[in-house]
């Protein structure tokens, strides 16, 4: 009798301390990675008035073109770039957009086991997952995103997020999982802000260069270009979830040129 009183209590306690769910190794091996890309793919987040994200090629081979840089030009920033939905307050879906080919902007992933990477000697398994823009405020053509490093508690049956490295103008800024200002474990939270250690964070790009951050920016410079990377202004206006549409770096021809611009799959994973 007792017995079923204290099982609920233990399934309670075993799901809270799950958050940051072990993904198993052969996630990370079949089908390229897709399954642990999908288990901790980030939700993106853009302020009012940028220029949105785009698909980099349209699902037949063919590269987008980039657009003209407008220079901190506030009333073209988004000059060129695809429409803005309605905002409907935070958290408004980006999405089903006129002249893109995906219903779900894309993000371009590649999953690949280090030996030793930027962040330690450990064996860790790491996921790219960048996007692409027409352009940024100084340059046609623009690729952000972020690497996440998974590393194992156990000795190499499962590995959980450990790390993430997002890109800030040209640096790789480098933060442990557990100083993600915002995660969330999937359909039920997707909105909610705030929550520490689940499967997915959320990542904010700065609405004049698109550098990736894992905060907001609100206090200054939102219609003029920010002197520094973490001045780039940003919030939770508009969101999309990669793993609506997770696109392997398989479909992006290295030969592309994007201007200044390295796209995912030029870019090495293990030293990023
Ligand atoms: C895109 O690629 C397809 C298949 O290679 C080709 O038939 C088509 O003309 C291309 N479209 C454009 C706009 O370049
Ligand atoms: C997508 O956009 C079109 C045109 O704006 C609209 O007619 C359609 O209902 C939208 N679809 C969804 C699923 O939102
Ligand atoms: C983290 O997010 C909360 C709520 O969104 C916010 O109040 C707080 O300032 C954020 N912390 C940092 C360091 O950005």
């Amino acid at each position: 009798m007792g017995f079923t009183k204290i099982v609920p209590l233990l399934l309670l306690a075993a799901k809270a301390a799950l958050a940051n769910t072990p993904i198993a190794v052969s996630d990370f091996t079949q089908n390229g990675g897709l399954a642990a890309a999908m288990a901790a793919a980030p939700m993106w987040y853009m302020a009012s008035g940028t220029c949105m994200p785009s698909a980099a090629e349209d699902g037949e081979g063919n590269q987008t073109n980039g657009v003209d840089a407008d220079n901190c030009n506030i009333n073209a920033l988004a000059n060129g770039c695809p429409t803005q939905p309605t905002w409907q307050g935070a958290n408004t879906f980006y999405g089903n957009v006129s002249g893109e080919p995906f219903f779900t902007i894309p993000t371009y992933w590649a999953s690949t086991f280090c030996n030793g990477d930027s962040s330690g000697s450990d064996a860790s398994y790491r996921i790219i997952y960048y996007v692409y823009f027409k352009k940024d405020t100084g340059h046609k053509s623009d690729w952000e995103g972020i690497v996440v490093r998974f590393t194992s508690p156990d000795g190499g049956n499962t590995y959980t997020r450990e790390s993430v490295i997002m890109e800030q103008d040209g640096n790789h800024v480098h933060i442990s999982w557990s100083d993600v200002n915002d995660t969330f474990q999937g359909d039920d939270d997707w909105q909610a802000f705030a929550q520490k250690n689940l499967d997915h964070g959320k990542f904010y790009f700065g609405k004049f260069h698109h550098s990736v951050h894992q905060d907001w920016y609100t206090a200054a410079f939102k219609n003029t270009c920010p002197p520094l990377s973490a001045d780039d202004y940003r919030n939770s206006d508009y969101q999309f979830w990669a793993a609506n549409n997770l696109r392997p770096v398989s479909v992006l021809n290295p030969n592309w040129v994007w201007g200044k611009a390295d796209s995912p799959a030029n870019i090495d994973i293990c030293s990023y």
